[in-house]
């Protein structure tokens, strides 16, 4: 049998009418519910959430228009469609200022009932697709981004139709762009947002730990293994593993994730029996991962198995409106957290946002926005409180190092704007040392460098890379710096 072509619910009141309404319905193809009241029909309507609604207009308990307010009322999506034994314009009339969408006067035949409801079916599910293309186009914010640019919207649709499944996503896009926002959607977005989100940063790990914190260890795996420990991967069973920066991975440890992207099972460090585990891998990198594969740095046979859906982020320059929207977004958001006032930007402060090429992108333009509202506080920011960075002009894009300078949130708040070093971390840094706090009462080495990591970390949220880049240590020291505080509790 082929699928009733709608759903109808019928209010009538009159059983003769009602039966030949009801066969005549049925044999147009439609699958035909009855109420006999208003009361009756609108508790149908709202239960069964039919596609169109025949309604009498004389009924026992209350009149068809009293219904169709009713239902309007109770935000039903139903076409209403009138029935009538008064032919008068006046009806007509009333019934479409209450909202039906057309009406027939008895006694009616097979033929204009169905040009009625085909009419009314069709409007309907136009209406429906628009709403749903509206929906779409309109999308400002989607899970942890903001800006609606195309660019963006098509970016999201993937996260959409890829997150429901397990497919291995692999995200590329400059440094800045969005791509542990990605991971995050894709997990929240699909039927393993209850189960763990487990990101790992495999250039923040050095290399001899990156194999036990990806599988785990057995304790006396290794000097310092004193316990069994869960790696990466089990903790994120059931869940989602973003596995980051993986351009960094060293080649040995490629061959063992392959391993476990064709089997699903593991060797913990020092196990002697391998482990299982179901985890929807998203990855990513800011490399260009085919030129990583061909300088034979990637591993060909892994990059298919991870590349299975490809999503990349256009760089902030390249999402047209999205930036001023963004800009405001973090202006709102600081000034709350900073107590400030901000509302806006001056005519001159947007046009200068607008033309600057964002090279570190939404990071660097968060980074910029945060400057602004520690270091001043008005109504409206003004060109002169933007980092002059943005009105030294457009730079050159491609020529980006890997020295993220100094966090401009580093600077103290009393700090004249002229001595804030800002400078984004993807630009062609000169890295200056932050503004030299006032030595305290002089205390041991170790101690003070201890201090110096910890309130790095913080700084950056606890970003390894980051933090041993403001530091100008490689982030593997931290990491050993890191594992010998720990031990020593
Ligand atoms: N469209 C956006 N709307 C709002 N915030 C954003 C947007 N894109 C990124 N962000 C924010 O910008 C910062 C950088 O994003 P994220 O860390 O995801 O970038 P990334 O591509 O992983 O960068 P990297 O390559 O340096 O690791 C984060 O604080 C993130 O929340
Ligand atoms: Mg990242």
């Amino acid at each position: 049998m082929s699928e009733p072509r709608g759903r109808i619910l019928l209010v009538e009141d009159t059983p003769t009418q009602a039966e030949v309404a009801k066969a005549l319905l049925v044999d147009l193809g439609h699958e035909v519910r009855h109420a006999e009241t208003g009361t009756r029909g609108l508790a149908m309507a709202l239960d069964w959430l039919p596609d169109a609604i025949l309604v009498d207009l004389q009924l026992p308990d209350f009149s068809g228009f009293e219904l169709m307010r009713k239902l309007r009322a109770e935000g039903s999506e139903a076409a209403c469609i009138v029935i009538t034994a008064n032919a008068s314009v006046n009806t007509a009339v009333e019934a479409m200022r209450e909202g039906a969408m057309d009406f027939i006067v008895k006694p009616y035949g097979r033929a204009r009932l169905k040009v009625t409801l085909d009419n009314a079916l069709e409007k309907r599910a136009l209406k429906a697709e628009l709403t749903a293309v509206k929906q779409q186009l309109n999308r400002g914010r989607f899970f942890g981004f903001v800006g609606g640019s195309p660019a963006m919207q098509a970016v999201y649709r993937t996260i959409e139709s890829v997150a429901p499944s397990r497919a291995n996503v692999f995200v590329t896009g400059e440094s800045g762009t969005g791509k542990e926002l990605v991971a995050d959607a894709i997990h929240k977005a699909s039927p393993r947002a209850r189960g763990p989100f487990v990101a790992l940063n495999c250039a923040a790990i050095p290399r001899d730990l990156l194999e036990s914190e990806i599988f785990g260890h057995v304790k006396g795996a290794f000097t310092g293994a004193t316990d069994n420990r869960a790696g990466a991967a089990k903790q994120a069973e059931g869940g989602t593993f973003f596995l980051d920066e993986i351009g960094e991975m060293p080649l040995e440890m490629q061959v063992k994730l392959l391993r476990f992207l064709q089997t699903g099972s593991f060797q913990p460090v020092g196990a002697a029996r391998p482990e299982k585990a179901d985890v929807r891998i998203v990855s990513a990198t800011n490399r260009d991962p085919l030129a990583e594969v061909e300088a034979g740095r990637f591993r060909e046979d892994l990059y298919y198995r991870l590349y299975v859906v490809p999503i990349e982020l256009p760089p902030l320059r390249e999402r047209g409106d999205d930036v001023l929207v963004i800009a405001r977004h973090f202006l709102a958001q600081f000034s709350k957290e900073e107590g400030r006032r901000f509302r806006g930007f001056s005519r001159e402060a947007e046009a200068a946002v607008i033309a600057y090429p964002w090279p570190g992108n939404v990071r660097q333009l968060q980074n910029a926005m945060r400057n602004v509202v520690v270091l001043h506080d008005a109504d409206m920011v003004e060109v002169a409180m933007l980092p002059p960075m943005l009105l030294r002009g457009a730079r050159p894009v491609g020529s980006v190092s890997s020295t993220p300078a100094p966090n401009p949130v580093a600077a103290p708040r009393e700090a004249p704007p002229q001595a804030v070093h800002w400078e984004p971390q993807a630009l062609p840094a000169s890295p200056s040392p932050p503004p030299a706090p006032s030595p305290p009462a002089i205390e041991p080495l170790a101690a003070m460098e201890k201090r110096m990591i910890l309130a790095a970390l913080d700084q950056t949220g606890q970003d390894v890379p980051r933090a041993a880049a403001l530091l100008e240590v490689n982030p593997s020291t931290i990491y050993r710096k890191l594992a010998a505080w720990r031990a020593a509790h």
